[in-house]
């Protein structure tokens, strides 16, 4: 079924109260429950929503995650969606996965006081649990060497969830960890409060150091799950186009996706 793309009437819901002065929030889809917040704000833009349109739910029966997996979105969670239209190239997109994985870590410890950590490229750890991932997807017209749009897809484990057992040693709660009660609602609006002073300098990246020093793989021995393979590593930097440098038998490489693993 198609989403309407005209602007939904905004409401007075609680969470519209927070964003109605946020910096960068221009319209608000709530949903009760989707199969994907990404899917939906996807297919808004491709209906010509404008950038700062974000779609939230209180649960997923889909969400998705990045490397084809699934994303368990219990209702607790956050699971939200910004519509961007960032005039950045294709080569630089993991950019909008940096700058948001530095508003989400600024917005969880203003928030709930927790400390977060970022682990390349797309999680947010709190006390050695993932508490947030994140998945950027692009849309690419080819009229311009500018994405048409990218949807940025953020979930966050807020409230306490009975967890698959699979998922058990590896995904954590703020609440678990949180030095006050959190509200969602509040959490969203800090979320992109923090995005916008950062997005304003994407194509500069300044944000990138902040992002190097809330890293928790810096000088780290990691494994890399490679196409060909597991191997080991010490990541040594992260560029300023948010790659992972790695050093692997005396060898500088340089990662832009998949997925590096760390013994926290
Ligand atoms: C990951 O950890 O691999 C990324 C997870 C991204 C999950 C969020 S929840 C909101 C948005 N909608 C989705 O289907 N996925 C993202």
């Amino acid at each position: 079924m198609k989403t309407a793309c005209n602007k939904q009437p905004q409401s007075t819901t609680d969470l519209w109260k927070y964003l109605q002065t946020n910096r960068f929030v221009q319209e608000v889809k709530e949903l009760s429950e989707t199969d994907s917040t990404n899917r939906v704000a996807k297919e808004m833009a491709v209906c010509g929503a404008p950038e700062g349109t974000l779609v939230v739910a209180k649960r997923q029966s889909k969400g998705k995650g990045r490397l084809g997996r699934s994303f368990f979105s219990p209702e607790g969670g956050i699971y939200m969606s910004m519509v961007l239209r960032p005039q950045i190239v294709a080569e630089r997109a993991l950019l909008i996965t940096t700058c948001g994985a530095v508003a989400v870590a600024r917005a969880i410890e203003k928030v709930s006081g927790c400390t977060t950590g970022i682990k390349w490229v797309n999680d947010i750890f709190v006390n050695g649990r993932k508490v947030c991932g994140i998945l950027a997807e692009s849309g690419l017209s080819g009229a311009s060497e500018y994405p048409d749009y990218v949807v940025l897809g953020i979930g966050i484990n807020v409230k306490k969830q009975s967890v698959p057992e699979e998922l058990k040693a590896i995904v954590g709660c703020l609440e678990n960890t949180a030095q006050r009660p959190i509200l969602n609602e509040e959490l969203i609006a800090a979320v992109w409060e923090e995005f916008a002073d950062l997005y304003r300098n994407l194509s500069t990246a300044v944000y990138m150091k902040e992002y190097k020093e809330r890293s928790i793989l810096m000088g780290r021995e990691v494994t890399v799950l490679a196409a060909e393979g597991e191997y080991r590593a010490v990541v040594t930097d992260i560029d300023k186009d948010g790659h992972l440098m790695i050093e692997r038998d005396g060898r500088v490489e340089s990662l832009s996706s998949g997925e590096v693993s760390v013994r926290l």
